[in-house]
């Protein structure tokens, strides 16, 4: 048994259903119980410290905030080299610098190194699960998922689907696609706390043989993920029309192909139509919402206040190397930056219930992660205030919990993640 003590902040519920007293547990001194590496208990340390046998140590956290590890719903491993690539937007940004960088993924060690580095960045930004793009080349899965695994990750990954409208070196073809797909599932899904995600990389880079294999192998494998991309870029958007003339709009090519799921995940959704919306919702579908991509690469605002209209399942993507950044409350920093160009507003706990528990919903995981009741994965992060001096300074003039959310979101970024807990342990970088 492991214990905890200190300031605790979880979610229970999604701040726009019931209000946001509601939704969320706060404990200004808290225990976290963790045995076997899942969530014992959680409460007021006054309560819960009597109960503790009496030589029982605990670990203190002082001036610091316990949460769940963040989930990431979007971000491209194999893009890690090659962030912040000068001034593209999409379509010239993934061949000018996505897919000659991709290229290199077909040689598994070299996927190794990158999977190693990606996840020392992420883990080191709190981020505990992820929804990750691989490569075209089922290799960079394997290489993937063999350092996750080590490292006792929950993490879902695909190999990459294209077969049209891109470079030759970079394509697969529907069936081989299909077969290598299947391989990876049947090798990785549900292996440990690991999953797997079809991934057609978006439709006009998919032909519609390959679309509706995909949908085939979903029907096949009912538990696994879909992720793709879908209305990002107006340019894009206008491609799929010419493309694929007879759909209703962007959305209609994946439900066409039978894509729609309770575990599709859709990266984006920057520029949607009111039934693509609907359909999204009668799906129970789900959106990856990155802001700093969005902003980076020129995309457009999203509209969450639409989503929470039409009871849309969010989270929040990095979309690492289109976003800028590994940190989720950076992009926390962003998603706020976009609402207030909307004209609206962003709540603090909205923004970290999206980072947590909406997350880990969005990825139909939220029996698992994303929160601390009991039964939980301890995965989990101690957020220190104290981080840098400007935090503090400001942090120690807030009068709210509410407020000290909001100045972590603005402040905030990887020297404030003091530590990040997996599966109840304290995790410590291979290369330290
Ligand atoms: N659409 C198709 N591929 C990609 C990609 O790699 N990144 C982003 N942001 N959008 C895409
Ligand atoms: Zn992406």
């Amino acid at each position: 048994m492991k214990v905890f003590r200190g300031e605790i902040l979880h979610f229970i519920e999604d701040p726009a259903k019931f209000g946001i007293e509601q939704s969320y547990q706060y404990f200004a001194d808290g225990l976290l119980i963790v045995e076997k590496g899942l969530v014992k208990e959680v409460g007021q340390a006054s309560e819960l410290l009597a109960s503790l046998p009496e030589n029982q140590t605990i670990t203190h956290y002082q001036h610091s905030l316990m949460m769940p590890g963040f989930v990431d719903t979007h971000v491209h491993y194999p893009q890690t080299e090659m962030i912040a690539s000068y001034g593209e937007q999409l379509l010239t940004w993934l061949e000018n610098y996505t897919y000659p960088t991709e290229k290199q993924f077909s040689d598994e060690e070299y996927g190794k190194k990158v999977a190693e580095f990606f996840l020392e960045q992420i883990l080191a930004a709190g981020t505990t699960t992820a929804l990750v793009f691989g490569t075209v080349h089922k290799q960079s899965v394997d290489a993937f998922f063999t350092v996750a695994q080590q490292k006792k990750l929950r993490m879902i990954c695909g190999k990459v689907l294209m077969d049209q409208n891109a470079p030759e070196f970079l394509q697969d073809t529907a069936q081989s696609g299909y077969d290598d797909s299947k391989a990876l599932i049947e090798k990785w899904h549900n292996k440990d706390r690991l999953q797997y995600a079809i991934t057609p990389r978006f439709a006009p880079t998919c032909s519609q043989v390959q679309l509706n294999k995909a949908g085939q192998l979903l029907a096949e494998y009912p538990d696994v993920y879909i992720q793709t991309h879908l209305c990002e870029n107006k340019n894009e958007i206008a491609w799929v029309q010419e493309l694929f003339p007879d759909s209703k709009n962007y959305l209609d090519v994946y439900d066409n192909a039978n894509l729609l799921s309770k575990r599709s995940v859709f990266a984006h959704g920057v520029h949607l139509h009111d039934e693509e919306w609907q359909r999204l919702a009668e799906t129970d579908s789900a959106i990856a919402f990155c802001p700093a991509s969005n902003l980076f690469l020129g995309s457009g605002l999203f509209d969450l206040k639409q989503a929470e209209q039409h009871q849309i399942k969010v989270g929040l993507g990095t979309d690492v190397g289109a976003g800028t950044t590994f940190s989720i409350l950076k992009n926390i920093n962003e998603a706020y930056k976009i609402q207030q160009l909307r004209g609206e507003k962003l709540d603090p706990f909205k923004a970290f219930y999206l980072a947590t528990l909406g997350g880990a919903t969005a990825l139909d995981l939220h029996h698992k992660i994303g929160n601390f009741s009991q039964g939980k994965e301890a995965d989990f992060i101690v957020v220190d205030y104290y981080a840098t001096s400007l935090m503090k300074n400001r942090i120690e003039q807030c009068k709210s919990l509410s407020e000290k959310l909001f100045v972590l979101a603005m402040l905030g970024d990887e020297r404030h993640i003091a530590q990040t807990y997996i599966l109840g342990e304290r995790y410590r970088s291979s290369r330290a």
